[in-house]
């Protein structure tokens, strides 16, 4: 079977090794598009593919079109936002991906972006601490609860609201349970995003939340754009002028919001949260793993479409 590791934003080259290891060690051939940089490259391809690894790169109906062998899909990560799921399933391609492998690497960022926020980006004024201070994490996946883990490590107070996740999950893990979303805003300094972008949560947090947080509030964004309101993002940031928005994933206004509010906002150029070795060495070799398996035995553990 004939693997396409197609990546817009290409793995750590250690990755592509041990990927190479487990794809080729079972017999399959790999194929490598990497740092491509348009769509027909994509599209020519997955032309001959079997089986593709992805990371936030988009599969929609014309590449599924285009991939006329294709049977499975892995996205090495978490969100699969950038895949059209019905359509993978009319094309009777199986869709996974590799949950929790890049948690770390993201939470880890949550804590970077946070202390650049309250050490005023570096700038040599005197900033704050985050020891004490009260987290609050929206959505506890695998994400959230790695963000717990290290906050614990700073001494921070942590609370959680999650629908999904039963009380006792968050108790174990030392965190408080929060149930209305409110208070999650109005009682937190920090809040850290850890929502999935769904048609649900676009643009689910604006004006209203952003508002809620306390004097210095730091909301602190490395999930998806799209789960903000970027107009209310904005007006909150000018109405409030305590209040910084730290962000792994670029706005669509960044620049705007750079221009008017300078050092209270931070961008990342390209989504970096799981750009490390680790994490790509991780979700990288849990895809090709699960490809493997696929292949040998149907088996898809962690399928998301139907
Ligand atoms: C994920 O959903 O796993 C993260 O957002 C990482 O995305 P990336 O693989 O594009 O860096």
């Amino acid at each position: 079977m004939k693997v396409l590791v197609a990546t817009e934003k290409p793995f750590a080259p250690v990755a592509i090794e041990g990927i190479r290891e487990v794809i080729e060690g079972a017999g399959h051939e790999l194929q490598l598009l990497e740092k491509y940089s348009s769509r027909s490259q994509l599209l020519d391809a997955v032309a001959t593919a079997d089986a593709l690894i992805i990371r936030s790169d988009k599969v929609d109906d014309e590449v599924l079109d285009a991939a006329k062998q294709l049977k499975i899909v892995v996205r090495a990560g978490a969100g699969y936002d950038n895949v059209d799921l019905t359509a993978a399933s009319a094309h009777g391609v199986c869709v996974e991906n590799t949950p929790g492998q890049n948690s770390n690497a993201v939470a880890e960022l949550v804590f970077g972006m946070a202390v650049m926020a309250v050490r005023n980006m570096l700038d040599g004024t005197s900033g704050s601490e985050l020891r004490g201070k009260r987290l609050g994490i929206h959505a506890f996946g695998q994400v959230g609860r790695n963000v717990a883990r290290i906050a614990k490590g700073f001494e921070m107070q942590v609370s959680a609201l999650d629908p999904y996740c039963p009380d006792q999950a968050m108790a174990d893990a030392g965190v408080a349970p929060i149930h209305d979303i409110k208070e999650l805003y109005s009682q937190n300094k920090f809040v850290s995003l850890h929502i999935p972008a769904t048609p649900e949560t676009r643009a689910s947090v604006g004006y209203d939340l952003i508002t809620l947080l306390p004097k210095g509030g730091v909301l602190i964004n490395t999930a998806r754009k799209e789960v903000i309101d970027e107009e209310g993002l904005a007006k909150a940031l000018r109405e409030r002028t305590d209040i910084k928005y730290v962000a792994d994933v670029k706005p669509d206004c960044a620049d705007a919001l750079k221009a008017e509010f300078g050092s209270r906002v931070l961008f990342t150029p390209k989504k970096m949260g799981a750009q490390t070795a680790e994490a790509n060495i991780n979700a990288g070799i849990a895809a090709a793993r699960q490809i493997v398996e696929f292949f040998a035995t149907g088996a898809a553990p962690f399928r998301v479409n139907k």
